[in-house]
């Protein structure tokens, strides 16, 4: 009998759909999203699905979540650098790992990071200072790293910042090679680009180890994540952290916060710039949330919190979820077999018009108080589940805090000719960087 699921047309007789999903997986993944709900394709003899049915969506990732693993390439590659980590490990060591750490993200915890973050904003706003047309994607990337090194590691990284944020743009730059080799190859393959990968992934090794060290001589706890985490014991077993353990946690935290907060400001503010109507009513709240000697009172900009939701929905920077099927299932009347890879595309589904009237327009308004709340299987910028991002309070946090800052401080205006094409790196990214014209207000 032939499988009545439908099926991506086209794919080379060998490989399979595998250079259109490379090449250009965004418009691969909507145009499959449009087949239907659950939809099959093929990677060399790999079997593929990609999914966005909102039922098949909420048992992949909540329902029967043991059944679909982080056993894709993908985690595994990210395994050289952050070991067992939250990202990437399973099963009851991550379920112990979840236990120890969520309380740091508690939302009384998260208080405690306001002020490196509006000291690092307020740094970046004093070196804009005239404005001009300025470089933002990159400006947003190096506030981002210098919030996660400060908020994870303390103050004591500021010296190693070059070498963090330098190993940290080699990892991330090796990273789609090492992933989407049509041949997979081993990391240990000599040649310069991997030795250089190495010596970025042992640098920041040696660099997080050297905190872990140095804190476990210090009797008292210090009020940044890794002192949370080192203090954090399992509620149930009262274990805390090994050193390995707190170093691939450390480094997971730095590698999932830093990037996808840099480009979510980005995104953000693009969209501002191209919506000067939103952008005033986002700036004048900004400015009446913001006393004159602190930071944004975050209850007090609910409109700045929709843009930033509505910009989540149309850039999610997590633009793709890969699960391993590890036993057989039923996902919206299709069958999945074991050894299947699963993919679940926040960008296909918030741009899909069975879930978004007018899926392409940017309207904070579907955020408003007074709608209902989208359904958490069609809007999953942070996952839904038991793997939800852990960061998500501290990041919406983050963002809203920069955002009051600069709205408060800077105009910002699109650079005309400049086209944005979202790529889809490790996270989605502007190619090529976002220029943004900034003045004082
Ligand atoms: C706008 C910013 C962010 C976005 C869009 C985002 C998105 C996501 C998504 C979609 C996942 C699930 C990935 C999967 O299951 O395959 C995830 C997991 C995770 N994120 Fe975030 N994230 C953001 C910021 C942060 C921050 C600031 C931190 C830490 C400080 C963080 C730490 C983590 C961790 C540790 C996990 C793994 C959780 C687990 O599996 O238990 N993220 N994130």
């Amino acid at each position: 009998m032939t499988d009545p699921t439908p099926r991506v047309p086209g794919g080379h007789p060998i490989t399979g759909h595998l250079a259109f999903f490379g090449r250009d997986p965004l418009p691969f993944l909507q145009r499959a999203e449009a087949l239907g709900g659950v939809v099959r394709f093929r990677l060399f003899v790999k079997k593929g699905f990609i999914i966005s049915d909102p039922a098949a969506v909420r048992r992949v990732l909540v329902d029967n979540v043991a059944n679909y693993q982080k056993l894709t390439r993908g985690y595994v590659k990210l395994r050289l650098l952050l070991g067992e980590g939250l990202v990437t490990s399973e099963g009851d060591f991550w379920l112990r790992q979840r236990r120890i750490a969520q309380p740091a993200f508690g939302r009384h915890r998260l208080a405690m990071f306001t002020t490196p973050i509006v000291r690092a904003t307020a740094d970046l706003v004093a070196r804009w200072g005239d404005g001009g047309e300025l470089e933002v994607a990159e400006a947003m990337n190096l506030l981002a790293l210098r919030i996660a090194g400060e908020t994870l590691l303390g103050e004591d990284v500021t010296a190693d910042a070059a070498t963090i944020g330098g190993s940290m743009l080699t990892v991330l730059q090796h990273f789609p090679r090492l992933v989407s080799a049509p041949v997979p190859y081993p990391e240990r393959w000599p040649g310069a680009a991997n030795r250089q990968f190495w010596r970025a992934v042992n640098a920041l090794h040696a660099v997080v180890d050297a905190v872990i060290a140095e804190r476990r001589a210090q009797p008292e706890t210090t009020e940044d994540l890794l002192g949370l985490l080192m203090a954090a014991r399992d509620p149930e077993t009262g274990e805390g952290m090994s050193d390995r353990q707190l170093r691939d946690e450390a480094l997971t935290m730095m590698l999932a916060g830093h990037e996808t907060t840099a480009n979510a400001l980005a995104w953000t503010l693009s969209l501002l710039a191209d919506h000067p109507d939103v952008q005033a009513r986002a700036a004048a709240e900004a400015a009446a949330a913001t006393p004159d000697d602190g930071p944004a009172d975050l209850g007090k900009v609910p409109y700045l919190k929709q843009i930033f939701q509505e910009a989540l929905r149309l850039y999610p920077p997590v633009w793709l979820l890969a699960r391993y099927a590890v036993g057989e299932d039923t996902l919206a009347g299709a069958s999945i077999p074991p050894g299947a890879y699963l993919f679940l595309s926040p960008w296909a589904i918030h741009r899909s018009p069975t879930h978004w009237p007018e899926p392409e327009r940017f309207d904070p308004d579907r955020f408003a108080p007074d709608r209902p709340p989208p359904d958490r299987s069609v809007y999953l910028p942070f996952s839904r589940g038991r793997r939800q991002c852990i960061g998500d309070r501290f990041a919406e946090m983050e963002a809203l805090l920069v955002l009051a800052a600069l709205l408060k401080g800077f105009r910002f205006e699109p650079v005309a000719g400049q086209v944005l094409i979202p790529e889809p790196s490790i996270t989605l990214r502007p190619r090529g960087g976002l220029r943004l014209r900034v003045s004082p207000r």
